[in-house]
């Protein structure tokens, strides 16, 4: 089996029985904030793209590249397709072109021709990706492969059922706005932007512990921001408190815990798994220690290439013909109407402010969850306050874009403050700007409340629920006890026991209380 890396989470597997290329990204995503790094554009992508099977494994933008799909990849391949609960996906790829389907059923091994076996793990969960994230298991000739790329699954016993995995592929750097763009003093912004580094590596080694493959391979990021007003959110500035690592500082980070087997793929570079998948011999198109040793240098070069494009992408964001206000009104209004679940876990008003393309004027406008509408802000409280530029709202309503999450929240173009609690449920609601999609993610929440959740662990002296309150990981694997406070490092939330309560996020209370004693 050959791997060759193809950039970022993309990388394309070729085995006797067909080849499988994944997630190819070229194109910068999220208003042009995000690019591939290293640069993966001078790739053959004609050669590439001549392929058995595709798999996307979401709609992320740095997964999903709508023009380079269209443009490079053969419409002859079949697509692999995750067991999402909206064709959103599906719809997307046949309109870009693709015909050939295989609709997978999660968590089941398909047997493809020649005996490549392929099982897609999908994730549904409103706060997974843009409503699904996948990982993909391939099987060739007894040797197995897990690209697990950025999906967080509670566990990775399924694929560990199917016999030992021998290259594990998964994101271990930062793919979010936060700390960055909150409003904070940078004292504090740097103490929490380590702290989420320390639990991106944390994550990383206990998923590398759960499935003990061969070799592990970290992909899916960082990616790089070659805008001059998103620069400083490159690893390059000697900031402890980024959270953008890249894959020469995770081998740095992963030998400190005893970690040995790690390969780091560039773009071009290229690993075959032999001996039934026990000897990984990887040649590189350029040395990595030196390409990450001058990595500054590679990104100015890049940001020099790549300007004309942000530019031609900036100069189409303006539609001054559109009356914002009136347009969030008639689009978010009826959405906020038929929400329960959302608009009462956001449960107060949301404020955006609007910076005029000159600078000098703000349009502030709240959408309030209580009162279900969208209003112009009155001298209020509000829970959370996003200030952006004008254009970028008017885009997102000119193209009808039905995610904010997948374009405005993960371009870090704006700043944002709030009122205690980080609140899932307004990242959510932004996620879900669409009919299909609200209505998925409130039945989704309805049957979240409604499960009793009756299995109980040890820890400690404590009994507690088995299931983590957040998303269902399992505490016996991912909590750790500290004191009397239970974290749960899938996505580091925190839980006070004696009281229940949780101390990361609203609501989501735990179920714990002290264990009797003995006699
Ligand atoms: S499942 Fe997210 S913190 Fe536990």
């Amino acid at each position: 089996m050959r791997i060759t890396g193809t950039g970022h989470a993309s990388m394309r597997i070729d085995t006797a029985a067909g080849s499988i290329l994944c997630d190819p990204w070229v194109n910068p995503a999220y208003f042009a904030s995000w690019f591939p790094f290293p640069d993966n554009s001078q790739l053959d992508w004609e050669t590439l793209g001549d392929v058995d099977y595709l798999y996307v494994s979401h709609l992320h933008r740095d997964h999903f590249d709508a023009a380079h799909l269209k443009r490079f990849i053969s419409k002859k391949a079949t697509v692999l397709l995750p067991e999402y609960p909206t064709s959103q996906l599906e719809d997307e790829l046949r309109e870009l072109g693709f015909t050939s389907f295989l609709r997978t059923r999660s968590d089941e091994v398909h047997e493809l021709d020649g005996g490549l076996k392929v099982m897609i793990q999908a994730l549904i969960s409103p706060t997974d990706g843009p409503i699904g994230d996948s990982s993909l298991w391939v099987e060739y000739d007894g040797v197995r492969v897990l690209n697990q790329n950025d999906a967080r699954p509670a566990d990775l016993t399924r694929f560990n059922e199917l016999g030992h995995v021998h290259a594990h592929m998964l994101q271990f750097s930062g793919a979010i706005w936060y700390p960055m763009v909150y409003e904070l003093p940078e004292n504090a912004k740097t103490a929490f932007g380590k702290q989420k580094r320390e639990r991106q590596f944390d994550r990383t080694w206990r998923y590398i512990d759960d499935l003990k493959a061969d070799h592990v391979f970290p992909i899916a990021g960082p990616p790089c921001f070659l805008d001059d007003e998103l620069w400083q959110f490159n690893d390059i500035h000697g900031d402890e408190g980024n959270i953008f690592p890249n894959q020469s500082v995770f081998l740095t980070e992963y030998a400190k815990v005893g970690g040995n087997n790690g390969i780091v793929l560039l773009p071009g570079s290229v690993t075959e798994l032999s001996d039934q998948g026990a000897t990984a011999t990887t040649t590189h198109p350029t040395p990595i220690d030196e390409f990450f040793k001058n990595k500054k240098q590679h990104l100015e070069e890049m940001r020099d290439r790549k300007r004309p494009i942000i530019e031609a992408e900036k100069a189409s964001w303006r539609h001054p013909e559109i009356d914002v206000l009136k347009e969030l009104k008639k689009r978010i209004e009826p959405l906020l109407e038929e929400s329960i679940y959302l608009a009462k876990g956001v449960g107060g008003p949301v404020r955006f402010d609007l910076v005029s393309y000159d600078g000098d004027e703000v349009e502030s406008i709240v959408v309030d969850f209580p009162g279900k509408q969208v209003r112009p802000y009155v001298d209020e409280k509000v829970r959370y306050r996003f200030r952006t530029q004008r254009e970028l709202i008017e885009h997102l309503i000119f193209i009808d874009e039905g995610d904010w999450v997948n374009s405005l929240f993960l371009s870090c173009r704006f700043s944002a403050a709030r009122i205690g609690q980080y609140n899932e449920f307004v990242y959510a609601f932004f996620k879900c700007l669409s009919e299909e999609r609200l209505q998925y993610a409130e039945g989704w929440y309805d049957e979240h409340e409604k499960s009793v959740d009756a299995e109980d662990i040890q820890f400690g002296d404590w009994t507690v629920q088995r299931r983590c309150p957040h998303l269902k990981a399992d505490l016996s694997r991912f909590g750790i006890l500290d004191g009397n406070v239970l974290t749960c490092q899938l996505h580091g939330w925190k839980f006070d026991l004696p009281s229940g309560r949780c101390l990361t996020g609203v609501g989501h209370k735990i179920r714990a209380s002290k264990t009797a004693e003995n006699g």
